[in-house]
């Protein structure tokens, strides 16, 4: 038997480097792997959780699916679809609140953050996120989850709901664990903490040009003297040189430590690679769009071989609730 494999995507912009070589790089190694059957869904659904921009919605979630196949996520491998057109989801969520309590939602740690962060717009939908992240696993009775540490709370409400749906309702779902896999850690342009989409500043987009991936990593926070100890823009440097100019970087140390490094050639050197890197991607996708009837048809079958499963647990669940 397979293992099944679940991950969410959130539908919220442009994949940058750090989310391809931290998570789309693991999610490509499971979907190749014979091993394992996996799903890959676009969480629209759960962008509504907190304000949004409807028109942005409508493009981000399709843009996902687009980069990802770009990336290399081969719908003849994975069944890669949308949330919103799997209506199960948010119908396997209702039920599921009938095993939660609010004040269990209202503690978690994720929950407490968009508090802070909304304090106008704590409304029902955002106190269920873990219950329909929980519907989105469960729905197809998925064992393995790669995600970040981020997300344990919620999978440890995921593996709750699981426990209680079996001893109330004689289920059988899986409890579900994280899937750590095996990604780089891309640090943040500005040299502090990780590459992030919601750091202006700090992130490299994947559909980036030359001359803007030059003019990112020139801005790295560099000194402007070499030698003596790194600071953390220094730092950052090396890093991304240990990515992609692995075989270049014992000399760049060496010119750093006697003091003859010039950041900039450095810099150009390290962006001029990280386009080289991409360039298949930027390659891929500029094919894909081309042929938007191919993305529809991606969505529409991916949609259709999610709800087969889909549909399967929910009538499983009603039974077993006294709902049919
Ligand atoms: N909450 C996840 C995140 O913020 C996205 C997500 C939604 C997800 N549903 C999921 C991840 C199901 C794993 C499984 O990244």
């Amino acid at each position: 038997m397979k293992k099944r494999v679940f991950a969410g995507i959130r539908a919220t912009g442009r994949l940058h480097l750090g989310n391809y070589l931290g998570a789309v790089k693991g999610m490509l190694q499971l979907q190749d792997n014979p091993q394992y059957e996996a799903l890959y869904m676009v969480a629209d659904v759960h962008t509504i959780t907190t304000p949004y921009n409807v028109q942005g919605l409508r493009i981000n979630r399709r843009e996902a699916i687009v980069d990802y196949l770009a990336a290399g996520l081969d719908p003849k491998k994975s069944i890669l679809f949308l949330q919103a057109q799997v209506p199960e989801h948010a119908e396997l969520a209702f039920y599921f609140g009938s095993v939660t309590t609010i004040a269990r939602m209202q503690h978690l740690p994720t929950f407490k953050d968009k508090v802070k962060q909304y304090p106008h717009d704590v409304t029902m939908a955002l106190l269920n996120y873990p219950l329909l992240m929980a519907a989105d696993i469960l729905l197809y009775k998925a064992g393995l989850v790669p995600v970040g540490i981020d997300q344990e709370p919620h999978l440890e409400v995921a593996r709750e709901i699981a426990r209680k749906m079996n001893q109330e309702y004689g289920m059988n779902f899986p409890e579900p664990v994280r899937f750590a896999t095996k990604g780089s850690y891309i640090p943040s342009l500005n040299g502090e903490g990780k590459m992030s989409k919601t750091v202006e500043g700090s992130f490299i987009n994947l559909t980036d040009s030359v001359d803007v991936i030059r003019k990112k990593v020139r801005s790295v926070p560099t000194a402007t003297t070499s030698g003596g100890e790194m600071n953390p823009g220094v730092k950052t440097l090396f890093a991304f040189a240990d990515l992609f100019i692995p075989n270049e970087l014992n000399k760049y140390k060496k010119e750093y430590e006697n003091g003859t490094l010039q950041f900039v050639t450095l810099k150009d050197a390290i962006a001029d690679a990280i386009y080289k890197d991409l360039q298949p991607f930027q390659e891929k996708r500029n094919e894909i769009i081309k042929n938007q009837e191919y993305i529809d048809q991606v969505i529409k079958e991916g949609a259709e071989k999610a709800r087969s499963i889909a549909s399967q647990t929910v009538m499983e669940v009603k039974e077993k609730m006294g709902l049919s």
